[in-house]
């Protein structure tokens, strides 16, 4: 990410998709609006409303709006989820899956003190679509581990922990039982890793690490694993800091990075303005310090943290009877 301010007006390419995705969205964008930076939002569709009204749940001039946009907020998309974010991910070439796992007040998290960035490779791993095939006795994944993506993973985290003082990285893996790929994945690491004295390194097994998280989850500050190993580290991060409606991610690319909330189009509540807008809030603070937004990007999360804190404005999931947009106003009070 980079460290500075880096123009004074930003294209943002702003996709709310589906159900709650509309109205997290709009909350976050009043809150933008109030912040002292120039945004021109260019709108695109994408989603289950959008398929059924184009036949195509993800226009190309969606994909075309990303392209040009500095970066691209994203609310939910409902059942086209895969066609829509999967898609835009690859098209985009977004290699880097960024997954904070911070305790906030006054929500579901299990512990007080969390406070680590997961970085998760996107582009291989036991994922890539059509890599799996099926024989006469039953079928056969491949995983797939390249010098080059593992090592532009690893710099990226590494880089990270640098310009966000954090002190050390750890890397993840299985390189006991996985000898060639992970072992490679490790041998990366510990190359890259010497271009970055000033940081620590530690390496741990993935089962290890999935009990580490539970026990010890204060000692992580930065965490570097491949594409499986960080998709369910991070659904184990969210349980630890709780609560879908709290948890953001970013997803970077060569070309473009794109802000969205883990939680998806949540139909059960859809349209009753209960939903917890901050977890869109905390992925557009991701994206204001993509751009190099910081002292704005600081500014917007102290608000958030006051509202968490003081305990009267939330909505039902964390406990209250708030609704999206007073949210939103409570935290535009407190800018
Ligand atoms: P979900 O995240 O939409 O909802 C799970 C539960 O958490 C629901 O009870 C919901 O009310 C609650 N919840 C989620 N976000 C909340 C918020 N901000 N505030 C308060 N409560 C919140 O996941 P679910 O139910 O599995 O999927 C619903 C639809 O969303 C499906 O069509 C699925 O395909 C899609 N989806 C899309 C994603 C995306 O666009 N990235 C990710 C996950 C699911
Ligand atoms: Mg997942």
């Amino acid at each position: 990410m980079s460290t500075s301010k880096t123009k004074d007006k930003y294209q943002i390419a702003v996709i709310p998709g589906d159900g709650i995705g509309k109205e997290v969205m709009e909350a976050t964008i009043s809150v933008l609006d109030e912040l002292d930076i120039g945004f021109d939002y260019i709108y695109g569709e994408a989603g289950d409303e959008c398929g059924e009204k184009n036949g195509n749940p993800l226009p190309k001039e969606t994909l075309d709006i990303i392209r040009k946009a500095d970066a691209c907020l994203f609310g939910a998309a409902g059942e086209t989820a895969a066609d829509v974010i999967v898609k835009i991910r690859q098209e985009m070439k977004m290699y880097a899956n960024l997954r904070p796992v911070k305790t906030y007040p006054n929500t579901n998290a299990l512990f007080d003190d969390v406070d680590f960035m997961i970085v998760r490779e996107n582009t291989e791993g036991l994922y890539i679509a059509g890599e799996e095939e099926l024989t006469e006795d039953g079928a056969i994944a491949k995983r797939i581990i390249t010098r080059k993506a593992e090592e532009r993973i690893i710099d990226y985290a590494f880089n990270y922990a640098k310009e966000n003082n954090k002190s050390k990285v750890t890397a993840v893996h299985k390189a006991n039982v996985l000898k060639k790929s992970d072992g490679l994945f490790k041998e990366v690491f510990y190359e890259v890793a010497e271009r970055y004295p000033e940081i620590e390194t530690e390496d741990f097994y993935v089962d290890a690490t999935a009990m580490y998280l539970i026990t010890q989850p204060q000692s992580f500050e930065v965490i570097v694993t491949t594409n499986l190993f960080g998709d369910i580290l991070s659904d184990e991060g969210a349980g630890l800091v709780g609560g879908l409606g709290v948890i953001p991610s970013a997803n970077i690319g060569e070309n473009g990075a794109l802000f969205e909330p883990v939680h998806g189009s949540a139909p059960d509540i859809a349209g009753e303005g209960k939903a917890n807008p901050i977890a869109m809030m905390l992925s557009a603070i991701m994206m204001l310090r993509y751009i190099g937004e910081n002292e704005e990007a600081e500014r917007f999360d102290a608000a958030i943290l006051k509202v968490l804190n003081e305990g009267k404005t939330l909505t039902r999931d964390l406990g209250g009877s708030a609704s999206t947009m007073e949210v939103a106003e409570a935290i535009k009070n407190y800018l």
